[in-house]
């Protein structure tokens, strides 16, 4: 069994060392703060005591999970790992420092992968020693439960190294799929239009959040756009949406804004200070308990096409293939279907009309239809 480093022991870094210790891999993690080593056996301790008291997991193995995860205080034990994944602070510069530092110790068959949601792989990559044994190792959160990973190889690594990450993700039941190092890469990609759409819709006044969410929801999608913006937490989905915006160098089909800056400016960033677009503890009856309004199909339409273009344009640019996709967006985010299947439902046809109706009203480029959704709809 190979032995697993993990560099952060956050939400993400514990999510993924129970991960590979319920494999049967021993796990070293190492976090610079103590008391963040601390935080995170306490709380692995805490929730694994749950699934026992629960019944999702025997004492024996939460022992043999906590028994196979040791806390490090240096990066010396890493000395014995095949494979090291870092999950520190979504910062480049930080990132690259941890992996120049973790090269004087790691053998040179260790392979090296970041849990990065929206940096470059490549980047963080060429700031290595040996950038073909680097690799994109992307799980969701919390790790533990979702069972997608995306994997993505930078320019420079060697195929030998993906293709071991990929089978070892197999190995773990992880869902993994192959993705082009490109910003977002397939989830955070292909579901900007869920938010940003939604709050374009919102903009124009054409419904309250409560009904675009209630509209959603009725698509079977878990949670509404705002419910779910609310949860991921403004300062979090609207730094994503900038960065997205900026690394795909100002495309209007990423557009971030004003209404969501302002949430951020106001500090009102969510559930986790008790408001952002709704008020918290706010019930769940009234979205529920959904009635269509005369909008709820257009705002439906509306943003499943923009869905549907992203898709197809990330199959066109060669970000991902079909089936890849089609996993991604229903195991990392839960949609209720594959989009494509969604659009095959209807048509390609229709897709693309709602869209070129779109950009005939807009005037916006947003709306352009991939190539290949026109070739598709041909
Ligand atoms: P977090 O803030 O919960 O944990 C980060 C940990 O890294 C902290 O304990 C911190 O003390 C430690 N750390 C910071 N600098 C370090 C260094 N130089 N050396 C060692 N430890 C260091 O962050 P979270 O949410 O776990 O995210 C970690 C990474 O995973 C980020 O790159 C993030 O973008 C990515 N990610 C996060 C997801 C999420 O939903 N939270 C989902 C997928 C990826």
């Amino acid at each position: 069994m190979e032995k697993i480093g993990v560099v952060g022991a956050g939400a993400m870094g514990m999510g993924i060392a129970q991960v590979a210790a319920r494999a049967g891999h021993q796990v070293v993690v190492y976090d610079q703060m103590p008391e963040a080593r601390t935080k995170a056996a306490n709380a692995l301790e805490i929730s694994l005591n749950q699934l026992v008291s629960k019944e999702k997991m025997t004492t024996d193995a939460k022992n043999s999970v906590i028994n196979n995860i040791v806390f490090a205080t240096n990066y010396q034990p890493f000395a014995a790992c095949n494979l090291v994944i870092e999950a520190v602070v979504e910062s480049i510069e930080v990132k690259k420092q941890v992996f120049q530092n973790l090269e004087n110790f790691v053998s040179d068959a260790c392979i090296l992968a970041t849990n990065t949601s929206s940096l470059s792989v490549t980047s963080i990559a060429a700031a290595c020693a040996k950038p073909e044994r680097f690799v994109g190792l992307h799980f969701f959160n919390p790790a533990t439960l979702m069972p997608l990973v995306e994997v993505i190889p930078a320019l420079q690594s060697l195929q030998n190294h993906v293709q071991f990450s990929y089978d070892l993700m197999l190995k773990w039941g992880k869902c993994p799929v192959l993705a082009k190092d490109t910003p977002g890469f397939i989830v955070n990609r292909i579901a900007r239009p869920y938010y940003g759409e939604s709050i374009k819709i919102l903009e124009e006044n054409i419904a309250s959040a409560k009904n675009i969410d209630a509209a959603m929801r009725n698509l079977g999608f878990k949670m509404g756009p705002f419910e779910l913006m609310d949860f991921i937490g403004h300062d979090v989905n609207y730094a994503v949406t900038q960065s997205v915006f900026a690394a795909f160098f100002f495309d209007r089909r990423y557009l971030p804004s004003h209404t969501q800056q302002r949430l951020v400016e106001a500090g009102y960033l969510g559930r986790k200070s008790n408001r952002g677009f709704y008020e918290y503890p706010q019930s769940k009856a009234e979205l529920t308990n959904f009635h269509a309004t005369p909008q709820t199909k257009y705002i439906q339409e509306r943003i499943l096409a923009m869905l549907i273009n992203e898709a197809c344009e990330a199959v066109y640019l060669q970000i991902a293939n079909e089936p890849d996709i089609e996993l991604a967006m229903t195991k990392g985010v839960n949609y209720p279907k594959g989009l494509f299947a969604w659009a095959a439902e209807k048509g390609y046809k229709y897709w693309l009309t709602v869209l070129q109706d779109l950009q005939k009203k807009y005037a916006d480029t947003r709306y352009r239809p991939s190539i290949l959704l026109q070739n598709l709809a041909e």
